[in-house]
């Protein structure tokens, strides 16, 4: 796992940008796996900006959602299909056939969340997985006591993620109870997974995912054994981490034939 603290959530989208740009560089045909929430926006963001500007292109690359929630209809501004399309891939030249998502609107859920892991297996499985982290260490929607081997499939929120995300909608009643979520096991295949967090609202999860046991009470502790984690922060993020002068200290003095 390697930790690098930046100054601000721009610097933090550039470097993640670094990462995806020089994946789909080498492999046009790269599977990407998609978060949503606040903390990839920047990501998002300086891709659509480097697409533009740079000719940064993803005709050939393909797109896998984390998560959905169950209930809401499709086409609901929150339902994370319409939010992936409308932050990232509606910016890009993706083809929209080849970005996926869990199907959170299914009559028959289960049968759904296998479709979905075969889908990603087909694929190629998924070359760089961004990924977020909930207040309560959840990666996906794996929320505490998740097994640490999960494949997709449905999941209960807990009520502070409700909390969390009822920022995006009206009220928290609107929020959904349920969701669909890549497991944790379905996200450890990722060959390179990159996670973001900002602010000091993370910090205690930064913390314990990052410096405690790797535990299903904490499902982003499982990163740890992960052989290619990049955990992206910023100063706030990080302020509770006992090693942090350790990891920026070992960031600064890189050799740059490492990369990311
Ligand atoms: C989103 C997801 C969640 C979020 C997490 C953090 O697809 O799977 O794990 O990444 O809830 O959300 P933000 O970034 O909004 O703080």
């Amino acid at each position: 796992m390697e930790v690098v603290i930046l100054a601000d959530h721009q610097a933090i989208g550039a470097v993640a940008a670094d990462a995806v740009e020089s994946l789909i560089t080498r492999k046009p045909t790269a599977v990407l796996g998609l978060a949503t929430g606040s903390s990839p926006l920047p990501v998002y963001d300086e891709l659509a900006r480097r697409h533009a500007h740079d000719g940064l292109q993803f005709a050939q690359a393909h797109g896998f959602a984390l998560d959905e929630y169950v209930g809401l209809p499709p086409g609901h501004p929150e339902s994370y299909r319409e939010v992936i399309r409308r932050e990232f891939t509606s910016r890009i030249d993706i083809r929209p056939e080849n970005v996926h998502g869990p199907d959170g609107s299914a009559e028959d859920i289960p049968g759904a969340c296998l479709s979905y892991e075969e889908a990603i297996r087909t694929a190629g499985g998924i070359d760089l997985q961004l990924l977020g982290v909930g207040t309560d260490g959840h990666i996906g929607f794996n929320e505490p006591g998740s097994s640490l081997a999960s494949r997709t499939r449905i999941k209960t929120l807990i009520e502070q993620t409700r909390r969390d995300n009822a920022r995006f909608f009206d009220s928290i009643d609107d929020v959904p109870h349920h969701v669909v979520t890549q497991g944790l096991g379905t996200i450890m295949d990722a060959r390179h997974v990159v996670l973001i967090a900002t602010g000091a609202q993370k910090a205690c999860a930064v913390h314990d995912f990052v410096e405690g046991p790797v535990a299903a009470v904490c499902a982003a502790s499982i990163l740890q054994l992960h052989p290619h984690a990049t955990i992206l922060i910023d100063e706030a993020a990080a302020s509770k981490l006992k090693l942090a002068d350790y990891y920026r200290y070992t960031f600064d003095n890189k050799p740059v034939w490492q990369g990311l």
